[in-house]
């Protein structure tokens, strides 16, 4: 599975990729707010072209960044499209678009298919697509036959949604069982249409797209904690997006602490030793 990192702080990406585990980066409007805002707090500006082109040269050729559209019609995602590829992709050969699955506001508004024509029409003209904001296999099936070159499934924005219809006050970070949690009143597992978690949902699109050998990479995204991880790369996700935070907590388990502090306290001399500086020979 790949790892990209969740962010649009250029700082997080350079240490990201200082660990050497770095295959690519997600962004999106919000986390590009956030990023600008940390700057302006420090009393810098943000000059946003070359910002991002820092951004797409530190990540390098071959790991792709995702760069979001802000229209919501397919006359303005097609036109903000072709701009950021043609203005960023030069940069390091990178820029991947990320489109909306659905870019309506509220149902009955607008045209709820002008993220598919913009896939459709990007993807014919070889611009790799990443199709975010997918909550369910349906959607996901659509962008990937309209050409996606990534799916994005939402798991824990999922989460938070059966999380809040059942009334749960929770943490945005907090693990939900991936097997879902049952239903207060009543039998049965508490589901949003047949899926019973976040990282059900990602399960749910890799067991289709194996079905039919469709290549749309699925790149799980909104994953908040390890456990989430673990389970999306045992569900077979071909990417996860991660906040760097959250990268961390990976690292972390108290019996290598614990480990770490026994193997230390065991060196002995005659191993110590060997570690020492040379003497030059006289
Ligand atoms: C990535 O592509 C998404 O924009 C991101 O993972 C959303 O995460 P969030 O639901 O934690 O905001």
């Amino acid at each position: 599975m790949k790892l990209f990192v969740d962010t649009a702080e250029l700082a997080e990406i350079e240490q990201a990729n200082s660990w050497g585990v770095l295959d690519g980066v997600t962004t999106n409007p919000s986390l590009l707010k956030k990023a600008v805002a940390s700057r302006t707090r420090i009393g810098e500006s943000v000059d946003i072209e070359t910002y991002l082109e820092r951004i797409l040269r530190t990540v390098g050729p071959g790991k792709p960044v995702s760069l979001e559209v802000i229209g919501t019609t397919y006359e303005a995602m097609r036109t903000e499209a072709l701009r950021l590829y043609e203005r960023f992709n030069p940069v390091a050969q990178n820029a991947v678009i990320k489109v909306p699955v659905n870019p309506t506001l509220k149902p009955g508004e607008g045209d709820e298919a002008d993220g598919l024509r913009t896939i459709a029409e990007l993807a014919g003209q070889g611009i790799p697509v990443n199709v975010t904001l997918v909550m369910n296999p349906t959607q996901a099936l659509l962008a990937a036959k309209a050409g996606a070159a990534y799916v994005s499934p939402f798991a824990g924005r999922i989460d938070d949604f059966l999380r809040a219809e059942l009334g749960m006050s929770f943490d945005k970070s907090d693990y939900y069982p991936a097997e879902g949690m049952p239903r207060p009143h009543g039998p049965g597992v508490h589901h949003d249409n047949g899926i019973l978690s976040g990282v059900d949902l990602v399960r749910k699109i890799v067991a289709i797209f194996d079905n039919y050998a469709i290549e749309t990479e699925v790149l799980a995204a909104s994953l908040r904690n390890p456990r989430q991880v673990a389970e999306v790369a045992e569900a077979g996700a071909d990417v996860a997006t991660i906040p760097l935070a959250v990268l961390g907590e990976m690292l972390r388990h108290p019996k290598t602490y614990e480990g770490m502090r026994k193997f230390v306290a065991d060196v002995v001399e005659e191993y110590r030793s060997f570690f020492e500086p040379q003497q030059a020979p006289e």
